[in-house]
This record gives structure tokens, sequence and C-alpha cells, in this order.
């Protein structure tokens, strides 16, 4: 990846990082619930939607003061972070292993993860009230935030997932499940940015076309690391939908196949952006970082 992508998406993550510390500080913490959020929050996560979400507000407004949206991606670094606790949990995909560590529910309880999870959710959308943007701008992201992650979206998506282990899916369906499970959330995280910068409809149609792409070329990638990548590498364990029998690219399509998906869609996601100039820079450099990414 190219020298530039890399220096963007370092300073966006010392940006979030350091805006996450200060709206969620290390405090009194007589139960430890603070501690698991935290935990959660500060293990290395890659912060692909809160990297989504700056580069979409750049793309509308290349001068946009970047303070504006600092809420705007800890909130969706929190909602996510919490999906991937919950994701981990016994009932649901049973892992020990995330982002290099030990799961949430290993770490600390598993009622400890459940309470995490949840106080990470609220906080989210908490921090959507703490922007600088106008009343109205605030009240559109959190309507954005809920429809991507609730019972429409990611919450969806996490539903149907479970209810396909030992299933055979049609490609319609697994589209479906992924669209929800991990698309929804990043097309939100890209309307976020661009409405927190005063996209107009025309600009928001737009990005939401190249966040589809990329929201389903996401999960294709992440199914192919499951099965192309070392345990090291990724941070999670290689092989742990195939342990579970869960229906994936790779297994519906084949290795090729799924690598053959992921390129169509970054070529899908490259078209949207047709009409966009220069600012859309690092929304052209993250679509080719989904697809090629390494863990
Ligand atoms: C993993 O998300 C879960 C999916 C939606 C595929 P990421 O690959 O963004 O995980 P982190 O945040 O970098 O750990
Ligand atoms: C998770 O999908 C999607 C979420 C909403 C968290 P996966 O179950 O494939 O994610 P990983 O592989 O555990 O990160
Ligand atoms: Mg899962
Ligand atoms: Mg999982
Ligand atoms: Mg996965």
């Amino acid at each position: 990846m190219d020298t530039d992508f890399n220096s963007f998406a370092s300073a966006c993550r010392l940006r979030v990082d350091s805006a996450l510390d200060q709206y969620f500080p290390a405090g009194s913490d007589p139960t430890q619930l603070r501690a698991a959020m935290r935990y959660s929050l500060f293990n290395g996560g890659k912060r692909v939607r809160p990297i989504l979400a700056y580069a979409s507000a750049l793309a509308i407004n290349p001068s946009i003061e970047l303070t504006l949206i600092d809420p705007v991606a800890c909130a969706l670094e929190c909602l996510h972070s919490y999906s991937l606790v919950h994701d981990d949990l016994p009932a649901m995909d049973d892992d020990d292993l995330r982002r290099g560590k030990p799961t949430c529910h290993i770490a600390f309880t598993e009622a400890s993860a459940i309470l995490a999870g949840d106080g990470l959710q609220t906080l989210a959308f908490d921090l959507l009230t703490q922007t600088e943007l106008p009343a109205n701008t605030q009240i559109q992201l959190v309507r954005q935030l809920a429809a991507g992650s609730g019972a429409e979206g990611m919450v969806l998506g996490q539903a149907i997932d479970l209810a396909a282990v030992d299933h055979q899916l049609s490609l319609a369906q697994l589209e479906t499940m992924h669209n929800h499970k991990t698309g929804a959330l990043i097309r939100a995280a890209v309307a976020m940015g661009a409405l927190s910068a005063g996209a107009s409809a025309a600009q928001l149609a737009a990005l939401d076309n190249y966040a589809a792409a990329i929201g389903l070329a996401f999960q294709v990638q992440d199914d192919i690391l499951d099965v192309t990548a070392d345990t090291a590498t990724l941070g999670k364990q290689q092989g742990a939908d195939i342990a579970r029998n869960k229906p994936t690219y790779v297994s519906l399509l084949g290795l090729d196949s799924a690598k053959a998906k992921a390129a169509e869609l970054h070529q899908q996601a490259q078209a949207a952006l047709l009409d966009f100039g220069d600012s859309a820079v690092h929304l052209r450099q993250l679509a080719r970082y989904i697809v090629e990414r390494s863990n």
C-alpha cells in the first residue's frame, strides 16, 4: 500500500485513539466494567470505520476541521468494538482470540463482556451528541448509526449468521447476510462522515454506492483471510469459520471466485467515485486497502 495511505491511516488512528482516551478515560472502576470496555477499545483494531468517516468527510469538504469528526469516528469504533465483544461470546462465535489478545470474556468474565458491549454501544450514541455539529445533523447521525447497527442492519446480519450455521445458503442469501452484518455499519460510517461535512443528496447517493461495494468487499476479504492468513497476522483464530461450519464466500464459491468477487467489488467502488475529484483520494485508497489487506 502506498505511503500516502499509510500516513493518512496512521494519522486517523492516532486521532481516534487519543479522542477515545479523552472521552472515556481510565477512572474509578469498582466493578472493572470500565477496564473491560477500555480493554476492548484499545487493543489494536485497524480503525477502518473511523478512517472511512474521516475520508468521507474530507471527500465532501477537504478543508473540514477534523475535530468535528472525532466524536463521530469514536462513536463508530465504540459501536464496532461492542459488536466484536458480543460476536466472540460463547453463545455466538465462541472465540478466544481477538486483535491478538484474549477475547473480552476470557480476559474478564462472560457477564462482564456482555455488559462491556452494552456500555460501548450506549457510549457510541452519547458521543454523537458531543460534536460541535448542528443539532439536526446530530439527529441524522444518530439515525444513521442506529439504522446501520440495529435490527435492520448489523444485528439482523448477526442473527442471520447464527441461524445459518450448519446450513447451506444460496449466494443471494450469503450476500444479504454479509451486507447486513458488516456492510451496514460501513455504509453508516461513510454516510456519517459525509453528512457531518454537509454532503448533498446526490453526493450521499454516490457515496452509498461506494460504501455498499466496499462493505461487502470487506466481509468477502474477511472470509478469504479466515482461510489464507495465519493466526498471528490475523490476531484472531485462523480457520474459525470452517471449524464452526459457517457459510462464507470461500465455502460457497471457492477461494478463486471469492478473490474475483472482491476484485469486482473494488472496481464498483472506484466507479462510484468517478464524479469526485482529488478530494476522494483517501476513499479510493481505502477501497484498495480493504481488498488487499492481510489482517
Ligand atoms: C472484523 O472487523 C469483523 C468484521 C466485521 C469482519 P475488523 O477487521 O475491522 O476488525 P478490527 O477492528 O480491525 O479488529
Ligand atoms: C462479524 O463477522 C461481524 C460483526 C458484526 C462483528 P465475523 O464473525 O466473521 O467477524 P470475525 O471474523 O469474528 O472478526
Ligand atoms: Mg460472527
Ligand atoms: Mg466472529
Ligand atoms: Mg470472520
